[in-house]
């Protein structure tokens, strides 16, 4: 079947997180910093409600990370899911197409047997050799050409797994505004790394030299960040990768994600085996 892609609201940008040839360690200290904006954003809330939402109903007990970088808030939603949603014995897999050495070894050495970070590199594009268990794409969604994103939808429906893609951003500013703001948003969240720089945990000296000595962390961090929101999938693009999927034993379901408060924060895709 021939899909409309050229019709999509999305652009595919540069990430420098992509390169292969970008150096691990700095990839690691800039996902390190979206932990912390994340965690500033209470993304955690958002999305333990969601997950909890299917678990409950699909009787899952574990849940895989796919693009996890350095965890994300994944780590405090496991949690929360113990804690808050009474739902003990739910194991967290995280995985990467890059995986964060730091964060393999310390899941590797601590005590925590519900939490894990796989060592070997799984690519989202082969969702389905992943194992079993609620597939979550944190973030990290946008990062797949819309080719590719087709297939992660298809696999997901025909190997009837469950997956739930979340951004904490969305592509709502015409594509023209966001190149005349470029500079200055570019500028803005460079000063904001500066001062988020010092709550990041692990910090280590690499991160404090490549942050204020030899800034590369807040340039390329500044640049990713905003390159990623014109290259996430609207709604709508969503409508045209969903195009002759779902059917009564698969659905999809999308839409704005919210706090216990009612507060809308980013949106969600979620595909469950009926
Ligand atoms: C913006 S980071 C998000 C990290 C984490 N989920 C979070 O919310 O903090 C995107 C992650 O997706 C990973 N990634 C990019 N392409 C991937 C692919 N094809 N398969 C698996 N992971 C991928 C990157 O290595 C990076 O760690």
């Amino acid at each position: 079947m021939e899909i409309a892609f050229t019709l999509m609201k999305r652009i595919q940008l540069f990430e420098f997180e992509d390169f292969n040839w970008f150096p691990t360690n700095i990839r690691s200290y800039m996902t390190n910093l979206i932990v912390q904006l994340q965690r500033k954003l209470g993304i955690g809330e958002v999305l333990a409600n969601l997950i909890a939402e299917i678990l409950k109903d699909k009787n899952i007990s574990q849940i895989v990370d796919v693009g996890s970088g350095s965890g994300g808030v994944m780590p405090d939603v496991i949690k929360m899911i113990h804690e808050v949603h009474g739902l003990s014995g739910i194991k967290l897999l995280m995985t990467d197409l890059y995986p964060n050495p730091e964060m393999v070894k310390k899941y590797k050495t601590q005590n925590d047997e519900s939490i894990s970070y796989h060592d070997i590199s799984v690519d989202a594009t082969n969702i389905a050799t992943a194992p079993t268990g609620l597939k979550t794409m944190v973030n990290s969604f946008h990062h797949m050409p819309p080719k590719e994103a087709r297939n992660i939808l298809v696999s997901a429906q025909e190997n009837r797994q469950p997956l739930l893609i979340y951004e904490m951003g969305e592509n709502n500013i015409p594509l023209l505004i966001w190149w005349l703001l470029l500079p200055i948003s570019l500028i803005v969240v460079i000063i904001m790394v500066l001062f988020m720089t010092p709550s990041v945990k692990p910090l280590t000296w690499q991160q404090i030299v490549f942050t204020y000595l030899i800034p590369i962390i807040p340039v390329c961090f500044a640049w990713d960040g905003q390159a990623s929101l014109p290259r996430m999938y609207t709604f709508k693009d969503l409508d045209v990768l969903l195009d002759g999927l779902g059917t009564s034993n698969y659905i999809w379901k999308k839409g704005r994600a919210k706090k216990s408060n009612g507060k809308k924060q980013g949106t969600y895709l979620m595909g469950v085996p009926v």
